[in-house]
């Protein structure tokens, strides 16, 4: 039995809810059953010839992570993980969803272990930001870049190694833990040649499906969560993803009604809406999940299509009070998917107070639990009214298997719908384009 299952409820994706323009009819779902059970037997095949790794990394080996991460967190007071894209997404959505909301900023005997920042961007004024709140003689710097040549990440190791040199002198490798991949690329070649410590990015696994290789696992791991636990859930969602018969496989109808609202109701905007701060980050994660691995110019084929959801994150409840009126009023050209969590880890009751202001008494008795679950309620049968299309994915309670169960569905769905929309989701040509056109223009700029 599957510990804290995901419940996934698509019912007002359909026309039953909000009626055949805008919401999927049966039959429509019917007949694409027999091209989505083509790609999982296709999916399964390539699998069992190891070509699509990401979905064993649930089963791998965790010591030499869970290793490092020891050492680093007995030997440093932070650190800090450079890398960009899906080189810090994956990191960045575990760490914001399993680790304390104010983790950084907790006092020291309240927090373990290390702080962990991740530095994904190249603003100077953040760098030196960033600077400033560590103390680089007690910091290890984790570089992550699988190809081990991305502009943003090596200018930022580049910078870190210099200023780790002239603080630190001999020893000073030791502050550094490359994450790349196995073989090729520049940082592989300084990582054996200077004799930093490594961890490896399988070969095959691309950034954005790279959240279960140490990309994400080894700063959750120094953060002191149970990685064990999140592939733990990976596994359990493996095997409903594994489903042959569609309906019960999650991914696959993910996929199905996200491809036909995208491609026959219009719905070119797929926003995902976390009523739970907690999972903000894994929405920022699926953006580029979904937007790199499904905006394509060309099908398998080579024909042009020009294909592509643009994802959205949205926050409930705050952006009740920014996007909703647009999602409710504007145009109808959305699925909005809700995650929803069932149990919070804290009950923090609203006092009963003003039992004479009616407009304030009724919150009283009431959790704050309570009150999320039920603005995530109300903009669901809002949007319904609306005949907005939506879903809701329920988190039982957020840890670390049910993180792993969403984070592992969404990448099979995301498969799922490359096949549907006869792409390749697994290049990025437009990224390597604007990557190669970076390195021209500084190359030319001397
Ligand atoms: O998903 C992807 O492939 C990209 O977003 C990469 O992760 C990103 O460009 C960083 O690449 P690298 O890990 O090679 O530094």
């Amino acid at each position: 039995m599957i510990k804290d299952p995901l419940i996934i409820d698509y019912k007002n994706m359909l026309a039953d809810s909000i009626g055949p323009k805008h919401g999927i009819l049966l039959k429509e779902i019917g007949s694409l059953k027999k091209k989505a059970s083509g790609i999982l037997r296709k999916t399964s095949s390539e699998r069992a010839k190891g070509k699509l790794p990401f979905l064993d990394l649930p089963y791998q080996d965790i010591k030499k992570i869970i290793g490092i991460s020891e050492e680093i967190s007995d030997s440093f007071d932070d650190l800090v993980v450079l890398g960009i894209g899906g080189s810090a997404l994956g990191a960045i959505a575990l760490l914001n969803a399993l680790a304390h909301p104010y983790r950084n900023i907790l006092p020291k005997g309240l927090r373990r272990r290390p702080r962990v920042f991740v530095y994904d961007n190249i603003d100077p004024d953040q760098f030196k930001g960033l600077l400033d709140v560590i103390d680089i003689t007690r910091t290890a710097f984790n570089v992550v870049t699988k190809s081990g040549e991305t502009a943003e990440t090596l200018a930022s190791f580049l910078i870190i190694r210099e200023r780790l040199k002239k603080a630190i002198g001999a020893g000073w490798q030791e502050h550094i833990i490359a994450t790349t991949g196995p073989q090729k690329g520049a940082l592989r070649k300084i990582a054996s040649d200077e004799g930093y410590m490594t961890l490896d990015i399988p070969s095959g696994v691309g950034g954005r499906f790279s959240v279960f290789t140490p990309v994400g696992l080894f700063p959750a791991s120094v953060a002191g969560i149970d990685i064990e636990a999140i592939l733990a859930g990976a596994q359990s969602m493996d095997k409903r993803c594994s489903q042959k018969k569609i309906e019960e496989n999650p991914a696959s109808m993910g996929a199905i009604l996200h491809y036909i609202a995208n491609t026959k109701k219009g719905k070119n905007i797929s926003v995902m809406m976390p009523y739970s701060h907690a999972l903000e980050r894994v929405a920022d994660w699926f953006c580029q999940l979904w937007a790199e691995s499904l905006g394509k110019r060309v099908d398998l084929k080579g024909k042009v299509i020009n294909t592509g959801q643009t994802p959205v994150k949205a926050l409930g409840a705050t952006d009740q009070h920014s996007q909703l009126q647009l999602y409710i009023e504007g145009p109808n050209d959305k699925t909005i998917t809700f995650l929803r969590v069932e149990r919070f880890t804290e009950e923090i009751e609203i006092p009963r107070d003003f039992e004479d202001l009616e407009k304030i008494s009724y919150l009283g008795g009431h959790s704050l639990g309570e009150l999320i679950n039920a603005e995530q309620k109300a903009t669901e049968i809002a949007l319904t009214k609306a005949k907005r299309p939506n879903m809701r994915i329920t988190i039982p309670e957020i840890n670390p298997n049910t993180v792993g169960q969403l984070l592992f569905m969404l990448q099979v769905q995301t498969v799922i719908a490359g096949g549907l929309h006869n792409i390749n989701p697994f290049d990025q040509p437009g990224v390597e384009e604007g990557k190669r056109l970076t390195y021209e223009f500084l190359i030319t700029k001397g």
